[in-house]
């Protein structure tokens, strides 16, 4: 087994991390002496799957745990599921110190959460996160919170668990799409800080489509380690935080203008990161290799890289930009790299910049 951990004093905690971990839950929950009634928060596809391994390992551990479904996808990120969460706790009467298990994706996770972080003010969590996207990043740091009808995150907290528990062995029923996307978060973590990490991806690529265990480990705990080290530094997104959003200005707003659904983040991301690469070659000085470098990568991962938009879609791209919730004082800041393994945050760019830089990746039709 693999452990990282995140740094944050008293409010530290373990990344655990490999094959049939789901069933060391109870014993692993036990360890840290959590209260004995806990909720399962999970979704209609991975509960069906591996609810019950959840519910038997806590309840041969001497937990009374409860379950609580919840549908699967990104609509269920909502305050009318928090609410309705809510009313299942006090049913099922968890008291200050009873525990969530958020076990599934980012959305449950980022749900699950929330609940935790708001419910009595506040209660244990513990996650399992059971798709790439989850394991590699949302589970870890502590950013929970739901969407509006407004956007995407609006409402949220930052409130660590106790725990996460990655059971590589639940990526196995990972449809392939949502594994390739995936991916996309993983080249993320090569381009924004370990240039070894890149080549290695570029090396064992076909051993990580096939999901090859020992890969998996290595890698999914290497990208737990730096976003580990980049949360230890910066908790609340101060600054240093920002370089985990590589890619993901235009990215997002990708996603807002398409219509959420069209593009799985990590797709929408994939694209955001090719662009964000040009963007680099123009400001940054990043070497022309190692753009196509970037694009290959996330093209042989079976990710897009490119996007064809129509004018009036093109002008909307522009404007979602710059309501990103992440921009300040009407510029857009952006993360440039300077070579593979290295990235500037809080890149002030001009409008009239970005525009002419993005046109390759951003071909227009008419
Ligand atoms: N908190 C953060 O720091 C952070 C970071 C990145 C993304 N996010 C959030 O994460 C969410 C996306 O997460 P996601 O990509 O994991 O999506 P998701 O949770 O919707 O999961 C994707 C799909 O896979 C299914 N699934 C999950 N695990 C499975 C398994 N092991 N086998 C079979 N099917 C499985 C789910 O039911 C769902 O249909 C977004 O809401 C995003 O905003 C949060
Ligand atoms: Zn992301």
């Amino acid at each position: 087994m693999r452990t990282v951990s995140v740094q944050l004093g008293n409010r530290s905690y373990a990344i655990k991390i490999a094959p049939g971990l789901l069933n060391q839950l109870g014993r692993e929950c036990a360890r840290l002496k959590l209260g004995a009634r806990c909720a399962i928060i999970t979704d209609t596809n991975v509960g069906k799957r591996y609810a019950k391994a959840a519910f038997n390992s806590l309840a041969t551990a001497g937990f009374s745990p409860s379950l609580i479904v919840v549908p699967a996808g990104e609509t269920a990120k909502s305050l009318k599921t928090v609410q309705i969460c809510y009313d299942l706790l006090a049913e099922h009467r968890l008291e200050r110190k009873s525990f969530i298990v958020a076990l599934g994706g980012g959305v449950v996770g980022d749900l699950a959460g929330f609940v935790a972080a708001t419910y009595l003010r506040g209660i244990e969590f513990v996650q399992v996160p059971t798709t790439l996207l989850a394991q590699v990043d949302s589970s870890v740091g502590g950013k929970v919170g739901v969407n509006l009808k407004a956007g995407k995150n609006l409402v949220g907290a930052f409130y660590q668990p106790r725990l996460v528990l990655c059971d590589l062995d639940t990526l196995g029923t990972l449809p392939v799409r949502e594994f390739r996307a995936g991916l996309g978060e993983v080249i993320k973590y090569g381009i924004i800080s370990d240039a070894k990490l890149f080549a290695r991806l570029e090396r064992d690529l076909p051993k990580l489509l096939r999901r090859e265990s020992k890969t998996l480990a290595d890698v999914v705990a290497r990208c737990c380690e730096i976003k580990a080290e980049v949360v230890g530094q910066d908790e609340m997104e101060g600054g240093l935080r920002a370089i985990l959003n590589f890619g993901h200005t235009i990215g997002h707003a990708l996603e807002n203008v398409s219509g959420y659904g069209k593009y799985l983040h990590g797709e929408a991301i994939s694209i955001g990161q090719v662009a964000a690469a040009g963007l680099s070659q123009k400001i940054s000085g990043l070497p022309a290799r190692d753009v196509l470098r970037i694009e290959n990568l996330l093209q042989a991962a079976g990710l897009p890289v490119e996007v064809k938009l129509n004018p009036a879609r093109r002008k909307k791209l522009f404007a979602a930009m710059r309501h990103d919730k992440k921009v300040s004082g009407g510029e857009i800041k952006f993360v440039l790299a300077t070579q593979i393994g290295r990235v500037q945050f809080g890149c002030q760019i001009p409008a009239a910049l970005i525009e002419p830089a993005l046109n390759l990746q951003l071909s227009t039709i008419n």
